[in-house]
């Protein structure tokens, strides 16, 4: 298994358990949440196949419901950003995750990160933020948002700040 964590707070964010999509010139990855009732995250790791796809049936109403992603990697919701205080926030991290790339990605970074920048910032009304398990100040945004009144979120992640560890 391969978990990603975030490069600036060592924060896991994400593992190979959930697929992803290269968007905007494999800047972002788009990865698809799911609303489940909390514990079946488990139960799909494998303790129980049979449940696999079933965890809508027969449960009862009391059941809390999660998103999966954000339940299994704890991440914690922010406030949401206006424009001028997300702004704030990608310069800040363009400058700190800078500092963590070799050259290669660095350039891969500067030539594509505005493009990106541009994509969540007319989505910014829709999005909610989330940062990792520690809360670091200097950790890499997530972003979640309904695509299309969707029921199930899609969350965006930021390509180059995510580190592949093998667990
Ligand atoms: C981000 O940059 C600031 C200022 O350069 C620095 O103080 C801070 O330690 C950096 N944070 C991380 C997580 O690299």
């Amino acid at each position: 298994m391969l978990v990603y964590q975030d490069l600036l707070s060592g924060d896991e964010l994400l593992s190979d358990s959930f697929p992803y999509r290269e968007i905007e010139n494999g800047m972002l990855w788009e990865v698809d949440g799911k609303w489940v009732v909390q514990g079946a995250v488990d139960v799909d790791i494998g303790a129980n196949p049979s449940a696999e796809g079933g965890e809508d049936e027969g449960v009862d109403d009391q059941a809390v419901k999660v998103v999966d992603i954000v339940d299994t990697f704890r991440l914690q919701e922010q406030p949401p950003f206006d424009k001028k205080l997300f702004l704030a926030q990608i310069k800040k991290f363009i400058k700190n995750l800078s500092a963590k790339l070799d050259d290669e990605q660095k350039e891969k970074f500067r030539k594509n990160i505005e493009g990106a920048t541009k994509f969540l910032l007319s989505k910014i009304k829709e999005l909610q933020f989330f940062v990792g398990e520690s809360m670091h100040d200097d950790g890499c945004l997530v972003f979640a948002y309904y695509k299309d009144g969707a029921a199930d979120p899609t969350f965006l992640y930021f390509a180059l700040a995510l580190k592949e560890v093998k667990c």
